[in-house]
């Protein structure tokens, strides 16, 4: 979910909506605002689905110059004007936004509210009930949140709280989800991600878990845990917000697909030198040479994306990496080794797996590096190092430009710590003249469009379920290949290990089931082949993704010749447009599809 707070702006109602529209990407099944007036006139507005639903529900009269806001993605309750936020308490006093998950919600319910009649079915509510109750019995606003906050057991939460009675004044606090304070000129803003703020300040200030802060249009005041006043540290963020823009494309997708060409340029003339040596922080390649294990750890396609960079640490660098799920690895309490380092993959830095993971490496002191899109996000402030990937905004749900971004730094990066091994390998690597292939190679898989759109009409419009199969390196992709087509175009896809299909799930092939085989090692090229003439044999539609070098006539889709470590750069691109196709084709919402959020800010 997305939460956006401000006080003393009379465009209080136009400021909040064009920030959820930027924070849209956080969650869509529905929004609202609550926006009042010193004088005392309020309005609440809420609405099932997008913000664009929320814009055409506010008349004209709709002003004020305090407010919050929210958009949804659902964890307690449906999706419904009910369950929207803000929720209120029972006579409408206080209004309050949350972003995050109550774990006793229920509990606190049956001690604290029996008789309270309850209009949601969220966890949300009980918190602003509760509030309302201690103010009833004597505490004041302050307080009774303080006291509500104390109540919640392994929480998280981004809140924001109006009263009625201080119509000025938003009460804030945050325990792991992420939220911001923006400084404006006469007026102040709250939010969970800076960009929905760009157009009012580009100063903010960092809370931290456990802060209660109390935000009015002149004054700003942070609470610790402790409850001591405190100063926390501002931070300016200078990001160009038309890069946002869709311009004339249809969707953010296409658009971010047909980017990647130019981001694997901008990330070969930001990271690496004339000669191709890369150009990293020596304490961050120090810190990785010097451990005896890295750790890889992120979610969705991140988690693809460390899938390839495993294998290009360990093949570079010669040190061992393992590659983890967030939301697994945050509670298994793995055996680590003596010189553990992490490395976080997060488009968004904000993942609220992921930063779990982190906050339990902080805790033992050792050492990360978060790779991200996004400066100054969660995960980027609370890791040791950062590298930014460069690759402009990523506006569509399903990730495309950043899992190219987060392969190719991820070489990089290898490629440093291999050099500063003295590896031969790494030495050998022409890693600059490789992405320059890659770049090119890139561009001329998008500008076979049209073919791609006709496969993805013919093959996968109607298709019920298909399968990506592949070898190593290949495999990974695979994976990504199928998340991408079940994210955007709801088809049934996984992605197997060539060899493993007979072993059971060869069983789901029925007569049409396309099978699309990635075929990139030479190694392993005629294994995989015999695996997808397998498929075929029973009846599948097969369809290949290969290498040049390895190519016959009979393949769908070859891409240029590129080093087996950069292969995924150009074998994931066919893949990702026929998703693109088959969901423009089905006259779905390619950049916004059902039940998802692009970045996910709840366990
Ligand atoms: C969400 C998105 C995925 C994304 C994942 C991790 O589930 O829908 O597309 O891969 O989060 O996001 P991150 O921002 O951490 O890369």
């Amino acid at each position: 979910c997305g939460v956006v707070g401000v006080t003393g702006n009379k465009d209080a109602t136009e400021i909040l909506v064009s920030g959820l529209e930027k924070l849209q990407y956080r969650g869509y099944d529905s929004a609202g605002i609550f926006v009042d007036q010193p004088d005392g006139t309020d309005y609440l507005v809420k609405t099932t689905g997008s913000i664009a639903d929320l814009r055409k529900k506010i008349g004209p009269e709709v002003q004020g110059t305090a407010g919050i806001g929210h958009t949804r993605w659902a964890t307690h309750g449906g999706v419904t004007i009910e369950n929207a936020h803000p929720q209120f308490s029972s006579d409408e006093r206080f209004y309050l936004v949350h972003n995050g998950v109550i774990e006793n919600f229920q509990a606190l319910k049956d001690e604290y509210l029996q008789g309270v009649h309850f209009h949601s079915q969220t966890d949300t509510e009980v918190v602003v009930q509760l509030i309302d109750k201690f103010v009833k019995e004597g505490m004041s606003t302050k307080d009774a949140f303080n006291k509500t906050l104390a109540l919640l057991e392994n929480s998280s939460y981004a809140f924001m709280l109006m009263d009625r009675e201080e119509p000025e004044t938003i009460y804030v606090a945050k325990n792991k989800s992420p939220m911001l304070i923006g400084l404006g000129d006469g007026c102040n803003v709250v939010c969970s991600d800076s960009i929905a703020m760009l157009n009012v300040t580009h100063t903010f200030l960092e809370i931290q878990d456990g802060d209660m802060c109390i935000v009015k249009p002149d004054e700003v005041i942070v609470n610790d845990a402790d409850g001591n006043v405190v100063e926390r540290e501002t931070f300016e963020v200078s990001v160009d917000p038309s890069a946002s823009d869709k311009g004339t494309y249809p969707y953010y997708m296409l658009k971010e697909i047909d980017e990647q060409p130019n981001v694997m340029r901008k990330l070969s003339a930001e990271y690496l030198d004339e000669a191709g040596h890369p150009k990293l922080d020596a304490d961050l390649v120090d810190a990785i040479k010097g451990s005896d294990r890295i750790y890889i750890v992120g979610a969705g396609t991140s988690y693809h994306a460390g899938l390839v960079g495993k294998m290009q640490l360990e093949k570079l660098t010669g040190i061992p990496a393992e590659v983890h799920v967030a939301s697994e690895f945050a509670y298994e309490d793995p055996l680590l080794s003596e010189k553990p380092f992490f490395i976080f993959l997060s488009q968004s830095g904000e993942t609220a797996d992921s930063r779990q993971v982190l906050v339990n490496v902080n805790k033992q002191k050792l050492p990360s590096l978060t790779i991200t899109n996004v400066a100054n996000s969660t995960l980027s402030r609370e890791s040791t190092f950062t590298l930014l990937l460069q690759a402009g905004p990523e506006i569509s749900v399903a990730s495309t430009k950043a899992y190219t971004a987060q392969i190719a730094l991820e070489a990089i990066l290898a490629k440093a710590v291999g050099e500063a091994k003295e590896n031969q390998a790494a030495l050998d690597f022409d890693l600059k003249g490789q992405l320059a292939v890659v770049a090119q190679g890139m561009q001329s898989i998008v500008d076979e469009k049209n073919e791609i759109n006709q496969i993805a009409e013919d093959y996968f419009v109607d298709a019920n379920q298909a399968f990506y199969i592949g070898r190593g390196i290949d495999y990974t992709v695979s994976i990504e290949a199928a998340l991408k087509l079940k994210e955007i175009s709801y088809v049934h896809a996984e992605g197997f290990a060539s060899g493993e299909l007979k072993h059971g799930t060869i069983a789901l092939i029925e007569p049409g089931t396309p099978v699309i085989g990635i075929i990139t090692q030479a190694g392993t090229a005629g294994l995989t082949r015999s695996n997808l003439e397998e498929t075929a044999a029973r009846g599948a539609k097969t369809l290949s993704i290969v290498k040049k070098s390895l190519a016959r006539p009979e393949d769908t889709f070859v891409i240029p010749d590129v080093d087996e470590l950069l292969t995924p750069l150009l074998s994931v691109i066919p893949a990702q447009l026929l998703a693109y196709y088959t969901s423009l084709n089905k006259g779905l919402n390619v950049d916004l599809p059902r039940n998802l959020a692009k970045s996910v800010t709840v366990e």
